[in-house]
């Protein structure tokens, strides 16, 4: 059977109404050119293969992208982080598990981040030809794992700059990956008809957003019935953390929003953060180590009795010290 294109479902920000020319032929690519609404007439343009779909977006990483010269400027900033950071296209190839060279603070964690992501693969499931909705994915290596296990994907982001944004994505085309659109987008309703998404993924992000309700509603909305919306390595706040990124929720202020917002939801701690932490205990000596090995004689019993450790100690490092916790919610 011969599926329609994700990208087919795609809805005018202006008038909310589908139904673009020029968007049949549009692939997912580098191409430069624009869309108009057949509705409305709107034209959004597409940058380097990426759809406009923020408009005046302000300064992000240093550029005014308001400014008339902003392609320059994004392109010089780009070659300042390939010369202080010695970032590339090898570099971007090799995330999530960075080769070499300084981590960003989008992947840092020692590799925590990317064996997170990988565990949380296996607890899904995703089958070949399921439609992701991908957003704020940053340099996009986690839309490149929808897209490798055959999914029709979409992947936003506010920023586009390479390293940073969606520009990013270059490295994989041009190394020749399969594919995905881009959009670039910001928090806020999200340009797709209703029942489009078979997942919607969020990973290090969602304390971005200011109105959980609001954004909750429309993931909802354009998840398919039983869709899957999951949150890998999302960030907390709690009484005792000392860095605040965005505006930022508490844990159980995320899983109000998520179970009143139609979803069963629940906290899942990333086992992969745990076990590291734990190596550094073990190398530590002393009562680190005490802490290291009590972990091992609990844990070593069996998977339960780990993923169970992993919960408690999980829960209250989330709600105490601020620990990124995953969260995956069923739309119900
Ligand atoms: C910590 S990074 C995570 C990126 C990516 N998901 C990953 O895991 O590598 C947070 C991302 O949120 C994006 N972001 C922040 N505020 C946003 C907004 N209002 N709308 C869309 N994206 C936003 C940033 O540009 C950035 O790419
Ligand atoms: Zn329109």
């Amino acid at each position: 059977m011969n599926r329609p294109r994700v990208i087919e479902r795609l809805l005018c920000p202006h008038c909310g109404r589908m139904g673009f020319s020029g968007l049949s032929d549009l692939d997912r690519c580098l191409s430069e050119r624009s869309l108009s609404c057949a509705e409305c007439s709107k034209e959004y343009g597409v940058v380097d293969g990426i759809i406009d779909f923020c408009g005046r977006r302000g300064s992000l990483s240093g550029v005014n992208y308001d400014a008339p010269g902003w392609r320059a400027a994004e392109r010089n900033r780009e070659r300042m982080y390939e010369t202080a950071n010695e970032f590339n296209d090898e570099w971007l190839l090799s995330l999530p598990f960075p080769s070499r060279g300084t981590d960003t603070t989008f992947h840092s964690g020692g590799g925590a981040i990317g064996r997170n992501f990988l565990d949380l693969m296996q607890t899904i499931r995703l089958e070949s030809g399921e439609t992701v909705l991908d957003l704020a994915a940053g340099t996009a290596w986690t839309s490149r794992e929808f897209a490798r296990r055959g999914c029709d994907v979409v992947c936003t982001d506010i920023r586009t700059i390479k390293y940073h944004g969606l520009r990013s994505a270059e490295a994989y085309i041009n190394a020749g990956e399969k594919g995905f659109y881009r959009i670039c987008w910001r928090f806020g309703p999200i340009p797709f008809l209703s029942e489009t998404f078979d997942l919607v993924c969020c990973q290090s992000a969602f304390q971005y957003v200011d109105s959980l309700e609001q954004m909750v509603a429309e993931i909802r909305r354009v998840l398919k019935p039983g869709g899957l919306f999951l949150l890998p390595w999302t960030g907390v706040t709690a009484p005792f953390k000392s860095a605040k990124w965005g505006p930022g929720h508490r844990l159980h202020e995320y899983l109000g929003a998520f179970r009143k917002g139609g979803f069963d939801a629940r906290a899942c701690p990333p086992l992969a953060l745990y076990q590291q932490s734990i190596e550094v205990l073990r190398s530590r000596g002393g009562i680190a180590l005490l802490l290291a090995r009590l972990w091992s004689a609990v844990t070593l019993r069996s998977e339960a009795a780990q993923s169970a450790a992993a919960k408690i100690l999980g829960g209250a490092m989330s709600r105490l010290f601020g620990a990124p916790t995953n969260f995956i919610c069923t739309r119900r």
